[in-house]
C-alpha cells in the first residue's frame, strides 16, 4: 500500500515497509555540466514511481524525472539544484527519508528532524565519506544557508571559484554588488561572492589558504597556495592578501607584479581611475592602478567571446580550459 500527497510539497509513505520521505519541487537550471553525484538513471513509469526509488534508497537526495524521447528517472546523492540540458523535466530534492531505523537529511543537514546545518566544509566532513559534495553550510553569520562544493579528501576545502571553458558560458562582466552577492547558475561557472566568502573567512581565526589551480590545453595543469589569505571586507574594498606558498604556475598575483593589498575593481566601483582596469578587461579583479592593469585575471571570458582569462606566468602559457579557488582551514 502506497499513500502519497502530490503537489509542490511531497510527502510518499510506503507502508509496507515502513519507509517515508518528505519531498520540496525544485528549479531547473538549464546546463550542460550537472556537478551532483549520481547514483543511476532508471527507467521508470512516472514521476511517482520515480520518488518512490528515490524513497526507498537512502542514499539518493533528489531526482529527477525526464520526458524527453525515454523518460528517465535519475537519483541523485546530493546537490540542491537540478541541471537540465533540455526536455521535460521534473526535480525534487528529499527534505527528509526515513525507514524503520533511521532518517537521513540532505547534506549539511542534521539532528532528528533535519533541522541543525553545519557550519562549514571542515564540520561537514566528519559526517560524510565521500571525497567531495555539493552540501548546505551556515557559517554563524550567515543569515541563510547556502550550498558549497566540499572537498573531504585528502584535505577539507571549500570550492569559491569555478571556470570552465566546456560547460556554457557565464558574464563575470558585473558589479561589484553583483560580486559581493555572488552568481553563477550552473556550479561550473560559478563565484560564490564576497559575502559568502567572508563568512567562511570570519568562522575561526586560524590560518586560511588559498589554492589555485589550473589547467590549460593539452592538459596541463598546475596549483598555486597562498598562505595566510585573507579578503579586507570592512570598507568593501576586498584586499587580496597573502603569502606565496608552494606555486607551479608561476606567481601571476603577488610575483613580479604584485596585487598584494589592491582593493577589488569592477566596472562600476573601479579603484584605477582613468586607466578603468575592469571595463577594459571585463570583470572583477585585483588591479594596479596602471597601463598594465595585472598579469593574472580569472574572471574573463572562456569561450573567445571577449577577453579571455590568462596568466602571464603559466609554464605552458596556453589558454586556459579550467580554474578552481578553494580555501583551507590550516
Ligand atoms: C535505514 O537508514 C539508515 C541510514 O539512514 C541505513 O544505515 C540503514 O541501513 C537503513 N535500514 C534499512 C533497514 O534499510
Ligand atoms: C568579518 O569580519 C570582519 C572583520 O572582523 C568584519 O568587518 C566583517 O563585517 C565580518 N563579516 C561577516 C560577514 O561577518
Ligand atoms: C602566516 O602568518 C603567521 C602570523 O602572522 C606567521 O606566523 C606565519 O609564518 C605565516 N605563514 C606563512 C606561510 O607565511
Ligand atoms: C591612479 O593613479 C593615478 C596616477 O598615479 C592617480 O592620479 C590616481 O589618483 C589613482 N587613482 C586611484 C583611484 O587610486
Ligand atoms: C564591461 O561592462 C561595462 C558596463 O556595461 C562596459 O562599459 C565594458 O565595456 C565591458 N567590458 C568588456 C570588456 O566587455
Ligand atoms: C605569456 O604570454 C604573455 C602575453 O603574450 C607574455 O606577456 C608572457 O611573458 C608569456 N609568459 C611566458 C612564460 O612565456
Amino acid at each position: 500500500m502506497l499513500w502519497l500527497i502530490w503537489s509542490s510539497v511531497a510527502i510518499l509513505y510506503l507502508v509496507e515497509s515502513f519507509q517515508h520521505a518528505t519531498f520540496t519541487r525544485i528549479d531547473r537550471i538549464f546546463s550542460t555540466c550537472d556537478p551532483s553525484k549520481t547514483i543511476r538513471e532508471d527507467v521508470v513509469g512516472d514521476t511517482v514511481d520515480c520518488a518512490i526509488t528515490c524513497t526507498e534508497d537512502t542514499e539518493c537526495r533528489k531526482f529527477r524525472y525526464c520526458t524527453s524521447g525515454i523518460t528517465s528517472c535519475t537519483l541523485y546523492k546530493d546537490g540542491s539544484e537540478c541541471m537540465v540540458s533540455s526536455g521535460t523535466c521534473f526535480c525534487y530534492k528529499k527534505n527528509i527519508g526515513c525507514n524503520t531505523t533511521a532518517c537521513t537529511c540532505p547534506l549539511g543537514y542534521y539532528g532528528p528532524d533535519c533541522q541543525q546545518i553545519v557550519k562549514d566544509c571542515n564540520e561537514a566532513s566528519d559526517r560524510y565519506t565521500d571525497a567531495k559534495a555539493l552540501v548546505t553550510i551556515q557559517p554563524d553569520t550567515a543569515k541563510e544557508p547556502f550550498e558549497v562544493g566540499c572537498t573531504f579528501k585528502p584535505s577539507v576545502l571549500t570550492k569559491i571559484l569555478e571556470r570552465t571553458h566546456f560547460c556554457g558560458t557565464e558574464n563575470f562582466n558585473r558589479t561589484l554588488a553583483e560580486y559581493e552577492r555572488g552568481f553563477g547558475e550552473g556550479p561550473r561557472h560559478r563565484w560564490l561572492g564576497f559575502d559568502k566568502i567572508m563568512q567562511i573567512l570570519n568562522l575561526t581565526h586560524t590560518e586560511m589558504r588559498l589554492k589555485i589551480l589550473i589547467d590549460t590545453e593539452f592538459s596541463k595543469s598546475c596549483i598555486n597556495w597562498y598562505a595566510n589569505f585573507s579578503i579586507d571586507s570592512s570598507i568593501k574594498k576586498y584586499n587580496f592578501y597573502g603569502t606565496p606558498g608552494d606555486m607551479s604556475c608561476g606567481d601571476s598575483i603577488l610575483g613580479s607584479k604584485s596585487l598584494l593589498g589592491n582593493a577589488f575593481s569592477t566596472y562600476d566601483v573601479d579603484y584605477t581611475g582613468t586607466n578603468a582596469c575592469a571595463s577594459k578587461f571585463g570583470g572583477g579583479w585585483w588591479y594596479d592602478n596602471d597601463t598594465e592593469c595585472t598579469r593574472s585575471f580569472l574572471m574573463g571570458t572562456m569561450d573567445g567571446s571577449g577577453m579571455d582569462n590568462f596568466w602571464y606566468d603559466l609554464i605552458s602559457n596556453g589558454t586556459i580550459m579550467w580554474v578552481a579557488w578553494h580555501l583551507e582551514r590550516l
